[in-house]
């Protein structure tokens, strides 16, 4: 079993990366872990030219395989995402508009291989849920294009910096345990 943690945030010591560090050291007590970063990978923006729609592939050359790789090694997808003006960093929705080829609603495309599970966890300063919900919404309409099924998520309000997550250990403990349980390990 593989997991795959996503920092879906640019910046790599922040809440986000906090967040992505406990979970892999949970998880990785019992399966295999491979955190990456958004900002890890250079890659250009879609443009809409649907192209992919017909020939399943990208003209553009960059990271989006090298991504893809990875979620395709994968058994469980997590992607821990920050509200950025109350949705996704660009950075992570830039690499969305470039999974095209992998979308399920044109013939041919690409895939990567089935039955793989998806979480989502989503943070922000504010204390309303429902910007949070906004981001798990966004997160989990992808998985479902890439057939990856949703299968749990994660809201934490009120986290600004780095600090605000180990009041948070519990939650992201309990989370954890869930992603095991359903794992059947
Ligand atoms: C550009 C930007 C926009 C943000 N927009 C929101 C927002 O709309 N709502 C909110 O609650 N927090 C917002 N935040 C705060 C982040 O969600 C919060 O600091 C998060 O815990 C950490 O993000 P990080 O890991 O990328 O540093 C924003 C932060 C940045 C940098």
């Amino acid at each position: 079993m593989k997991a795959l943690v996503i920092n879906c945030s640019p910046v790599r010591n922040g809440a986000t990366a906090e967040i992505v560090h406990i979970v892999s050291e949970q998880l990785a007590e019992k399966m295999a872990v491979k955190c990456i970063c958004i900002d890890d990978y250079r890659f250009g923006f879609c443009r809409g030219c649907r192209s992919c729609h017909l020939s399943a592939k990208c003209d553009l050359d960059d990271d989006i395989p090298v991504i893809l790789k990875e979620f395709d090694l994968a058994d469980i997808i997590i992607c821990v995402s920050p509200s950025y003006w109350a949705d996704i960093p660009g950075q992570f929705k830039a690499f969305i508009d470039r999974c095209t080829p992998w979308c399920n609603t044109h013939e041919p495309h690409a895939a990567i291989a089935a039955g793989k599970k998806g979480y989502s966890i989503a943070l922000r300063t504010g204390p309303g849920m429902k910007e949070c919900e906004r981001i798990i919404s966004s997160l989990e309409h992808f998985y479902g294009h890439l057939e990856i099924v949703p299968s749990g998520s994660l809201a934490l309000c009120s986290v600004e910096g780095k600090e605000d997550v180990l009041p948070r250990m519990q939650e992201i403990t309990d989370f954890c345990s869930t992603i095991y349980r359903r794992a059947r390990i």
